[in-house]
């Protein structure tokens, strides 16, 4: 049993996760909240350099399998590093994409059996379900204009400082640049995981303002964790 609350935040890409993460956060820490915002891939230093492998539009082709085994080994560390000892410290620990973002961008659009993506799910995550998850809901039409706004906002570096290894923010990612049939498949994938569990997760409409979603999510915070007596 773990004293504080896992919040993790799902969808496709440009959905609005990373400023909704941000947005609960601050508002969990003024509400006095201890609060810990990590993402996956990633999080902790080990599981970083595993996110710059895997994230690498160079990459070279190779096997699905070991490119799940690799997000694997990276939330194994994750979680050991980071998100089980913050939650025993009674945070509350948001996380930017967590296991359902494994279980659609690998299997339900991806070429991993889902059987063997579960399998490692209870391996890796074992007790540590996510309380809540926000599934961040936008046609992937929309996700795909805004992500690519952000790739063509004013850069830090002049373009011709950018070479073709740097990753996001310069140049769309590995999962970023598939086409619009595999992001319309991740929005299936996320609504299914939500219409499956509907006690874990909640489905929030990224295509309102940035406000208007906030307090969405804030409602379920709310409603589904802070009336709940532990
Ligand atoms: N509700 C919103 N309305 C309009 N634009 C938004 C909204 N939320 C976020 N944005 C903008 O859309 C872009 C993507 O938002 P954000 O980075 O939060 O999405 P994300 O889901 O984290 O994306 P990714 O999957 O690529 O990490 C940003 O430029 C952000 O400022
Ligand atoms: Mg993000």
């Amino acid at each position: 049993m773990t004293a504080g609350w896992f919040i993790t935040f799902e969808g496709g890409e440009g959905s609005g996760k990373s400023t909704q993460a941000k947005r609960l956060a601050d508002r969990l820490t003024a509400a006095g909240h201890d609060v810990t915002v990590t993402r996956e891939p990633g999080g902790s230093p080990f599981a970083e350099r595993l996110r710059a492998i895997i994230l690498d539009p160079n990459l070279e082709k190779h096997s699905p399998l070991a490119e799940a085994l690799l997000f694997a080994s990276a939330r194994a560390d994750h979680l050991e590093q980071v998100i089980r000892p913050a939650l025993a410290a009674g945070h509350v620990v948001i996380c930017d994409r967590f296991s359902d973002s494994t279980r659609v961008y690998q299997g339900y659009a991806g070429r991993v059996e889902p059987r063997l993506l579960e399998a490692l799910e209870l391996i890796i995550v074992q007790q540590t379900k996510p309380d809540l998850t926000i599934v961040v809901d936008i046609p992937a039409e929309i996700g795909l204009a805004r992500a690519a706004l952000r790739l063509n906002a004013p850069a830090a570096q002049a373009p011709s400082e950018r070479t073709a290894k740097q990753p996001r923010s310069l140049l769309a990612d590995r999962f970023e640049s598939r086409g619009l049939d595999f992001h319309k498949k991740l929005r299936e994938g996320f609504l299914e995981i939500a219409r499956l569990e509907p006690q874990r997760c909640v489905i929030v409409d990224g295509q309102r303002s940035p406000d208007d979603v906030a307090r969405e999510v804030w409602a379920a915070v709310e409603s589904r964790l802070f009336t709940e007596a532990r």
